[in-house]
């Protein structure tokens, strides 16, 4: 028998990552829809994704998503930047239920913001490999110009906790000076990590740039997305009280939590380690 939409309103919101940075997005997430219960999944054992080929990618990203679909999700939010770039096909192939990811949110909020429709969008090597957010926003507004710059060496900064150190700043102005060069307006901080840099970048490209230049935090517009869509579906909860947040790791739990706090703002519960099944080749 189908389950009643009643039943199915109450189920958590499941989101995935390749590692902790996914937390920014649950973060965002917690902030709009406080109600929402969250089943949270960190693919701790095999990150980072941002250094790996497309068909991994898109491996990883299918038996991440069949996990939360077994803990019985009402819909799947993909919070890694580059899981979402490559696998968003394969995923709504695989899986029928509302599937989000942060590239579509951020390139529209990216479109509606700038001015002068001269984009940067930083991420991952493999994410700016997939052209994802060049393809997302050309298919919105043909005569956008889009200029992406891979930063590998930004999320290991953060999660070493130095978002405001001296070496931050130089290997951000490295990165950056080519996108202000090309008279940019509006930046993506197209991964999970960047949003905890934001005060960093904003004073880097004021020493760079005599403009300002905005900032699209791909958390945040994924995370209005995701209260649209399920308010368009009518599948928000209706529970008046404050949500639970379900870790799961696929590595030993203890690094998790203690670099949690510092993406999701807050503690949470110890995680639990499980180990994810393969999934048959297409
Ligand atoms: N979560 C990844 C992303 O947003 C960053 C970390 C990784 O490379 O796995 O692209």
């Amino acid at each position: 028998m189908e389950p009643r939409k009643e039943e199915i309103k109450s189920r958590p919101i499941g989101v995935f990552d390749s590692g902790i940075g996914g937390l920014t997005v649950v973060r965002q997430i917690r902030s709009l829809m406080p109600n929402e219960d969250i089943i949270y999944l960190g693919d701790t054992a095999r990150v980072p994704y941002g250094t790996k080929s497309q068909e991994t990618v898109v491996r990883f990203a299918c038996e991440d998503a069949q996990f939360l679909v077994e803990q019985g999700v009402k819909a799947i939010v993909v919070a890694c930047n580059t899981a979402s770039a490559w696998s968003l096909p394969a995923l709504n192939r695989y899986f029928h239920l509302p599937i989000c990811g942060v590239i579509v949110p951020g390139s529209e909020a990216a479109l509606i913001v700038s001015r002068n429709k001269r984009v940067g969008v930083i991420g991952t090597a493999s994410t700016v490999r997939s052209k994802a957010y060049d393809t997302a926003m050309k298919e919105r507004l043909s005569n956008v110009e889009v200029f992406a710059q891979a930063c590998p060496l930004l999320v290991p900064l953060v999660e070493e906790g130095w978002l405001s150190h001296p070496v931050t700043f130089k290997v951000l102005e490295e990165y950056l000076t080519p996108l202000v060069i090309e008279q940019i307006d509006t930046l993506i901080l197209g991964c999970t990590h960047y949003p905890l840099l934001k005060r960093t970048i904003l004073k880097v490209l004021k020493g760079l740039a005599n403009r300002p230049i905005n900032l699209v935090d791909s958390a945040e517009s994924c995370a209005a997305h995701v209260r649209r869509r399920l308010a368009d579906l009518d599948l928000l909860s209706p529970s008046a009280s404050v949500g639970r947040i379900f870790p799961y790791v696929t590595d030993e739990a203890s690094r998790f939590a203690r670099v949690a706090r510092q993406f999701l703002g807050f503690s949470i519960g110890k995680a639990e380690q499980i180990q994810l099944k393969e999934m048959p080749a297409e």
